[in-house]
């Protein structure tokens, strides 16, 4: 076995800055300091940092239909389905990455009570974000109004973390993969249902006559959106047990 080189992986470098940044210990907001922090780190984050080839064509391959290399690191062009790819989840936070095909749709959704940091890792990608303008309604449904962020921004690799908040930076958003694409999402805290944020989607209601805003009603999850699931392949994550 080849000697393990001695740098910390930089997705080791992500989950200790979440660990220090987010655990339950921590009291108040992560500042200004810590969010550039952790974009700093997403910035200098590549596929293969996580287990992923997101340039090879696998029809070059001898298996076509395989999601994995000989070397085992996922094959971005070969995800047929919007697959997530779990790295790590504690109550405090949780990185994944989200694999798209291309023409995928990831339907409008929230993230309530949340920070949420996305790299784009590779591809492109058109979002479009909403923040809620008041608090929205949750009986019958979740609905409210809310202001447009971004419409249809073209999201291209390689480019900077983004962040949201939770009332702020369009905390309700879409993606549609433009080209085969992988998004990485820290999400701190995790969807959770127990602890009343659950994950909300949305249709959009044009309101005519305020332009830039849109009245978001919940609807169950599309029938025909599916994510699968695909074993992590990247460096192995030491974690803190007695955190998480
Ligand atoms: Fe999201």
């Amino acid at each position: 076995m080849a000697m393990e080189s001695m740098e910390m992986s930089k997705v080791q470098q992500l989950y200790d800055a979440c660990n220090i940044i987010f655990s339950s210990g921590k009291e108040g907001f992560p500042t200004l300091r810590h969010i550039r922090l952790l974009q700093d780190i997403l910035d200098d984050m590549n596929p293969m940092d996580v287990g992923i080839d997101g340039l090879s064509d696998a029809r070059s391959l001898e298996e076509e239909s395989s999601l994995r290399s000989p070397d085992g690191l996922i094959l971005g062009q070969a995800v047929s389905q919007i697959t997530y790819v779990h790295v790590h989840e504690c109550d405090d936070f949780s990185i994944g990455i989200f694999c798209f095909p291309a023409g995928a749709t990831f339907p409008l959704h929230d993230h309530p009570h949340m920070v949420v940091l996305s790299k784009l890792l590779y591809g492109s990608a058109l979002m479009k974000s909403y923040d809620w303008t008041t608090t929205p309604n949750s009986y019958p449904r979740k609905s409210g109004i809310a202001k447009m962020v971004a419409e249809d921004r073209v999201l291209e690799a390689p480019c900077k973390a983004s962040v949201l908040f939770s009332r702020s930076g369009g905390n309700i958003h879409s993606f549609t993969a433009l080209t085969p694409c992988a998004i990485l999402d820290v999400l701190a805290p995790p969807y959770s249902e127990e602890f009343d944020r659950p994950s909300t989607y949305f249709a959009e209601i044009p309101i005519p006559s305020l332009s830039g805003y849109a009245v978001l009603e919940e609807i169950d999850l599309p029938d025909d959106f599916r994510v699968a699931g695909a074993a992590y392949a990247g460096p192995e994550l030491t974690v803190e047990s007695d955190y998480c």
